[in-house]
């Protein structure tokens, strides 16, 4: 697959066959995360990969969220230093960071014949509790991991005509408007 159609045929997995995750491919996917862009090129970044059926039972339980058998989970989350606890900019700059890291381990499955789904409904002090973390640690998303047992289609996605303006705002692009 072409990477415009990693990226076009992408979908968030909730259904999971029972097939194992090989080790070197989940470790090729953890590798898609590190060297994912980060602000300031500073990669606060952590990868807790549960790969433990009886952790990730927890670690469900954990999630409102998560959907599905998945084979396996990632905490992707935040190590802030000392001096930038929680600072608004840090914060924001560190999201987009988990984020970014986050799509490219989806995409990565996804290219891989897994899939999975980013998960942002989970309660934070429960994930932290189960994978022991030291308090400066963060948890962003829980990420499931698997190979599904069914490609979903497409859901409905906004229009690109709807999205996107021209020199300023409001401004349509005509050539946008024909386009599916
Ligand atoms: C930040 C973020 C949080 C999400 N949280 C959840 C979640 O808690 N549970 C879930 O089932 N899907 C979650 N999703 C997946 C979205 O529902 C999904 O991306 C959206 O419906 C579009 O579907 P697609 O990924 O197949 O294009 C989340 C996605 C993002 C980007």
């Amino acid at each position: 697959m072409s990477a415009i159609e990693v990226i076009k045929t992408r979908r968030s997995i909730r259904s999971f066959n029972n097939k194992a995750i090989e080790d070197d491919v989940i470790e090729e996917i953890l590798d898609m995360a590190r060297v994912s862009p980060s602000g300031g090129n500073r990669q606060r970044w952590k990868f807790i990969y549960i790969k433990d059926s009886n952790i990730l039972r927890m670690v469900k339980g954990c999630c409102p969220g998560f959907y599905g058998d998945a084979g396996g989970a990632i905490i992707a989350g935040l190590e802030n230093e000392a001096d930038t606890l929680k600072t608004r900019s840090n914060s924001t700059i560190g999201l987009l960071d988990i984020g970014f890291a986050t799509e490219n381990i989806l995409l990565a499955a996804h290219a891989l014949g897994l899939g999975g789904c980013a998960i942002a409904s989970f309660n934070s002090s429960c994930i932290s509790k189960i994978i022991d973390s030291p308090e400066n640690f963060i948890p962003v998303l829980v990420i499931s991991i698997g190979y599904p047992d069914i490609q979903p289609t497409m859901p409905p996605k906004k229009k690109l005509s709807d999205i996107v303006y021209i020199n300023s705002w409001g401004k349509k692009w005509r050539r946008l408007e024909n386009r599916e």
